[in-house]
């Protein structure tokens, strides 16, 4: 049998800690043949909680789980991880500044990453689904310097699905048929959904999303508008937010990142950013890319019309900024 794996999940007695755990026990994130030891971090107020979602590990007698740590102690819960999700941070509550809540999530960020320098494995992925999602990758990957840039990812998956959602909804065909949307930029609203180069899978061959539906005004107007306010609305229908989708997405994001992708198919991920299609290098921008031997690439050569390269822009433009804002936040 396989070496266990060390997977930490923060943030694990919340919403999508308590829908993504048993999915990594279960094996949908790293194969059914990969035995898991999971380290579940929390802080102290959760920490009773989180205990009964340790309990709820050890009764569903997963039998790909090898061990379960249920901790508030950030030492003990980055010791030895191979694979860190980190979903636990400071929440927007009403009333409070941005500045405030960007200020609790940078020292969060900066003391955690600071623990997976020290104690992770090496060779350690991470993957950052709190929101802000790729600033706090950005903060992790400075106070965790020796860690990979490339090790260093954040969630635009959930974004992407969506995406795929919505298209195989229009064209009424299964979503397992459509394929290569890309997700750019901020997991926010500006995120920039692009079908441009996305096709499906049809009893004639493959077609392009862009010939088989045919209002564009759809395409270019609603569809975007529809993925980038997906989240707000279901916030509306559970008065929660999506856990389920979301956790389902982490698994994928990390599933694809270590076993591959398919051949012909790529997906978006929120990656270092080296300049690729004009982006600034050194932000965590969602591209699209394929992964092979526990690597990704930013696929390269797609051709960007005007419509797409100020949707680009313009979600880099806010990711700058909100880079340079967490920064000064910083102490
Ligand atoms: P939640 O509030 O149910 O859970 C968050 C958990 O993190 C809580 O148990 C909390 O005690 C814990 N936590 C807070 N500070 C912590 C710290 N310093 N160390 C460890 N744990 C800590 O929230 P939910 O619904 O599970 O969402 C988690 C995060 O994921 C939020 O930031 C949310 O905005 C984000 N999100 C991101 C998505 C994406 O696609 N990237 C999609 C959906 C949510």
């Amino acid at each position: 049998q396989k070496t266990p794996v060390t997977v930490l999940v923060t943030g694990a007695a919340g919403q999508i800690g308590y829908a993504l755990v048993p999915m990594v026990a279960r094996g949908l994130m790293l194969g059914p043949d990969q035995p898991v030891i999971l380290h579940m971090l929390d802080i102290l107020p959760n920490a009773e909680a989180l205990n009964g979602v340790k309990m709820e590990l050890v009764d569903a007698a997963f039998s790909l789980l090898k061990g379960v740590v249920a901790t508030t102690d950030v030492v003990e819960a980055c010791t030895g991880v191979n694979i860190a999700v980190m979903i636990g941070g400071f929440p927007r509550k009403e009333g409070m500044e941005r500045k405030d809540v960007m200020s609790k999530n940078v020292s969060i960020y900066k003391a955690q990453a600071s623990a997976l320098e020290k104690y992770a494995a090496p060779n350690c992925k991470v993957l950052v689904v709190a929101n802000p999602a790729n600033t706090n990758a950005v903060i992790l990957k400075e106070f965790a310097p020796s860690i990979p840039a490339k090790n260093i990812t954040c969630l635009t998956r959930l974004d992407h699905n969506r995406a795929l959602a919505q298209i195989a909804e229009r064209l009424n065909v299964h979503v397992g048929d459509v394929k290569n949307v890309i997700i750019w930029g901020n997991h926010s609203s500006t995120q920039y959904p692009d079908v441009n180069h996305a096709t499906v899978v049809t009893k004639d061959g493959e077609k392009q999303v862009r010939e088989l539906v045919t209002d564009h005004q759809w395409l270019y107007g609603e569809f975007i508008t529809a993925v980038q306010q997906r989240g707000a609305e279901i916030i509306k229908a559970r008065k929660l937010s999506s856990a389920l989708s979301a956790a389902s997405s982490a698994c994928d994001h990390m599933r694809d990142w270590v076993l591959g992708t398919s051949k012909g198919t790529w997906v978006s991920m929120g990656v270092y950013s080296d300049g690729s299609y004009g982006v600034p290098a050194g932000l965590i921008y969602s591209f699209p890319v394929t992964c092979d031997k526990g690597g990704w690439s930013i696929l390269q050569g797609l051709k960007i019309d005007d419509f797409s390269r100020a949707k680009l822009d313009a979600t880099a433009t806010e990711l700058v900024e909100e880079k340079s804002f967490a920064y000064s936040c910083l102490q």
